[in-house]
């Protein structure tokens, strides 16, 4: 994948919108049209000491995750990254979407405070490399620097 072509395309994109929740649903969409192999991709907010959902591409999913619930809680409590190769065996994952088998969860801050979690599922097991990894990194980094010139939070 060329994550910096993707960079440059989500940036663009994301600039102009005004709105997180535009945005949100903007780097959902691309990000499913843009990988291999994703059949989930989007945003859980932090909402006190849960996740809610927010806006996605994919099968519909849960509304509410506790801290530590799942592969999005797990990166919720720790807030740092959880690549899972094997879904089935992530003690307590929860599976919205069944045909999901790999996850990648990012967390994402908005001037510097804990936002929001990126989660994108694969049907492919062992989906999301070292490299993509570091790819949705610099992608994030791009989201955050949108949403906190957003005009509402
Ligand atoms: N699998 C996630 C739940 C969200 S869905 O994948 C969209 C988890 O275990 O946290």
């Amino acid at each position: 994948m060329n994550y910096d072509a993707l960079c440059k395309e989500i940036g663009e994109g994301l600039e102009k919108l005004n709105y997180i929740y535009s945005m949100f649903s903007y780097a959902s969409v691309l990000l499913k049209e843009r990988l291999d192999g994703v059949n989930w991709a989007g945003f859980y907010r932090v909402n006190g000491d849960k996740l809610s959902l927010s806006a996605y591409s994919g099968k519909p999913a849960c509304e509410e995750i506790k801290f530590g619930r799942g592969v999005c809680g797990k990166c919720a409590e720790t807030k740092e990254v959880q690549r899972v190769d094997n879904v089935h065996e992530f003690k307590g994952h929860i599976a919205c979407d069944s045909a999901s088998n790999s996850e990648i969860v990012l967390p994402v801050f908005m001037n510097g405070k804990f936002y929001a979690v990126l989660d994108i599922d694969s049907t492919e097991f062992s989906r999301f490399t070292e490299e993509d990894e570091k790819g949705l990194k610099e992608i994030v980094k791009i989201i955050e620097k949108e949403i906190e010139a957003a005009l509402n939070y």
